[in-house]
This record gives structure tokens, C-alpha cells and sequence, in this order.
């Protein structure tokens, strides 16, 4: 079975968090609506739900990250789960213990969700196939493949701007070859029926047959952005190209690099959004990342809700209505 259905159960409930694939406008937007409803927790005095009281929660972080792992880390504490963030770097990863084992250990400690960062495709699907069954596992990024959490906050913060799916236009920009986000994205967008969904990038960091997701490719900056109402721009991802796919920084930002003169031929009101770490001169133009059309650090508020939402529902539990003091 795919990783697709694998992660539904025989109801057609989520009960791992691995790929956007295969989901439905249901699950979507069931999840954005359930973010939606828990987004306010975060302005209450105490900012907890009692939603997974006596659940353990462990971050497994095999690759670097900051938002993600932080992001998850609160949202499992305001949902006030106990949470553990294994820190693989001085875990016994590096002495040579195998995946499989350390996983065992971990599940010896009667944890009840693994949230996990993989460099390899597949790993997060792997470790939800060898688990105990009771236990939930949540992709947060693996290798190139998937980074499907990231997509949900991402079309979370679209939705907050621009609720209409079908009438947007939407551009991501730059490496979208070596992009998670950018495929997890993709397929969301895809899912919410939006209309028009473009990829803006030079051959050599675009995938094979990329039209095949449904998307329209263009080369050329200016022609790509005409008239879009979301920008979505992507970091060179340096940590996962073999070889030299470009000439250097300098010439990736003359000809894909966002500036306030390009942002120009967007539609007025377009934001601008990006997964985070930002590389201000490479891929965008620091008067744009810090502009007023720039939603990033609001990408990272929104996480924390959009987290909180898959956490509850794949732990089978429905969030309580935000204004229910705990
Ligand atoms: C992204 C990732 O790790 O895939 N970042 C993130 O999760 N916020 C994108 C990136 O690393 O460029």
C-alpha cells in the first residue's frame, strides 16, 4: 500500500500525517478549519488546550531546522501534550544504532506521536509502517519528497488573504527540483482546485516532466509573475545539488531573484510568502522579504495552528471550540 492510503485508516481518517497525496478537499479543508478555529488560542491568557493532556509527543530531527521543529514543539505544549525533541546529533544515531533501533527505544518510552525530519525520501513513511499501531507519525520533511505540514500552513496563510481557490494565480520561484515544500505545495493547491498554478525557475532546477503536476513552466521572472496574487519564493537548496546546476548566486538573483520592481508586475494586492530560511540577495530582495506585501513571519504564526490542527485530528481528537477556558 502507498504511502497515499497507508496513512488513512479504514474510515478514511487521517492517522498519519505523511504526504499531501492522495488527500481530499475534505481532509483539506477539514484541517484549515480546525486550524482556523485554534489560530486564536495563541492571544488567550493561558495559552493551552487540554485537547492531548497525558499524550507524549517525541520530535525526531535527523536534518537541521528551525521553524518546523520550534512550531511543532509549541504546538504540542499548547495543545499541553508532554514533548521530547531528540537531538540526534548527540543521540546514539551518531554511534552507529540503526534507525529501527532507535525508534524501538524511543517507542519503549510509551510515546503516543513521532514527528520526524529526514534527509531520505520515504524515512517518515517508514518509521509510521514500523511503529506500534497506536502511534501517530507526522512527516515534517523528507529528503525531496514531502514536507506536507509546511503545505498546510502555507495554503492556511493563502486562505486568510485570498479565501477563493479556483480564482487565484499562484507563482513559486526558484529551486524547485530539490523543493518539499514546493511538491507538498503543488499537490495541495492542486487539491483546493486552485486555477492557475505556475512554476518559475531555470531548467536545471526543475524537475523532470514537472507539467505532469498539473502546473504551467515558465524561465523567464517577469513573464511568470504577470498578474499573480501569491509569490511563493523558494531558498537554493545548496544541501541536496550534485554538481554545479548554476553559475553563481549573483546571476540566479539578476535573472529570478524577487525585487520591488519585479513584485511590481504581480497584481497589486499579491503577497509574498516563503518557507523560511530566507538568503536576502539570493532569492529575494531584502525591501521585499521585509515589505508590506510580505506575509513570511506570519507563515510561521500560522504553523503553530495549522500543527496543532493535524496533531488533534490524527491523535483522533477534535480541538475544543477556542473561548473554552481551560
Ligand atoms: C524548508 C525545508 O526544510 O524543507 N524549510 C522549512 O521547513 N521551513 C525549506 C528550506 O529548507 O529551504
Amino acid at each position: 500500500m502507498s504511502a497515499t492510503h497507508f496513512q488513512l485508516d479504514a474510515q478514511g481518517r487521517l492517522q498519519h500525517f505523511l504526504t499531501i497525496e492522495g488527500l481530499t478537499c475534505r481532509h483539506l479543508t477539514e484541517i484549515l478549519d480546525i486550524a482556523e478555529s485554534l489560530h486564536g488560542v495563541a492571544e488567550r491568557r493561558v495559552k493551552k488546550l487540554p485537547t492531548l493532556h497525558g499524550k507524549t509527543v517525541v520530535n525526531l530531527f535527523f536534518e537541521a531546522s528551525t521553524r518546523t521543529r520550534t512550531t511543532f514543539e509549541l504546538a504540542a505544549k499548547r495543545l499541553s501534550a508532554d514533548v521530547l525533541t531528540l537531538n540526534i546529533a548527540t543521540s546514539s544515531a551518531v554511534k552507529g544504532e540503526s534507525l529501527l533501533d532507535t525508534l524501538r527505544n524511543i517507542e519503549a518510552m510509551q510515546c503516543d506521536m513521532f514527528v520526524v525530519r529526514h534527509s531520505q525520501s520515504g524515512a517518515a513513511e517508514f518509521i509510521a509502517r514500523h511503529v506500534k499501531p497506536h502511534i501517530a507519525v507526522l512527516n515534517a520533511g523528507d529528503g525531496r519528497h514531502a514536507h506536507p505540514t509546511q503545505a498546510m500552513l502555507d495554503v492556511f496563510t493563502i486562505r486568510r488573504h485570498k479565501p477563493d481557490f479556483p480564482s487565484l494565480r499562484v507563482a513559486i520561484v526558484g529551486d524547485i527540483l530539490h523543493s518539499r515544500v514546493a511538491r507538498s505545495l503543488i499537490h495541495a493547491l492542486s487539491i483546493l482546485g486552485t486555477g492557475d498554478i505556475r512554476v518559475i525557475a531555470p531548467r536545471t532546477l526543475l524537475p523532470a516532466q514537472v507539467e505532469n503536476l498539473g502546473v504551467r513552466v515558465f524561465h523567464h521572472l517577469p513573464e511568470g509573475l504577470r498578474d499573480v496574487d501569491v509569490v511563493v519564493m523558494l531558498r537554493l537548496q545548496r544541501e541536496r545539488m550534485e554538481g554545479a546546476l548554476l553559475p553563481s548566486e549573483q546571476e540566479f538573483f539578476q535573472q529570478y531573484g524577487l525585487t520591488e520592481e519585479r513584485l511590481a508586475l504581480a497584481h497589486p494586492d499579491a503577497i509574498v510568502m516563503h518557507p523560511g530560511p530566507i538568503n536576502r540577495g539570493v532569492e529575494i530582495d531584502s525591501r521585499v522579504a521585509d515589505g508590506p506585501r510580505s506575509v513570511i513571519l506570519e507563515q510561521v504564526t500560522n504553523g503553530i495552528a495549522v500543527r496543532m490542527a493535524i496533531m488533534s485530528i490524527t491523535l483522533g481528537h477534535h480541538a475544543r471550540p477556542v473561548g473554552e477556558e481551560v
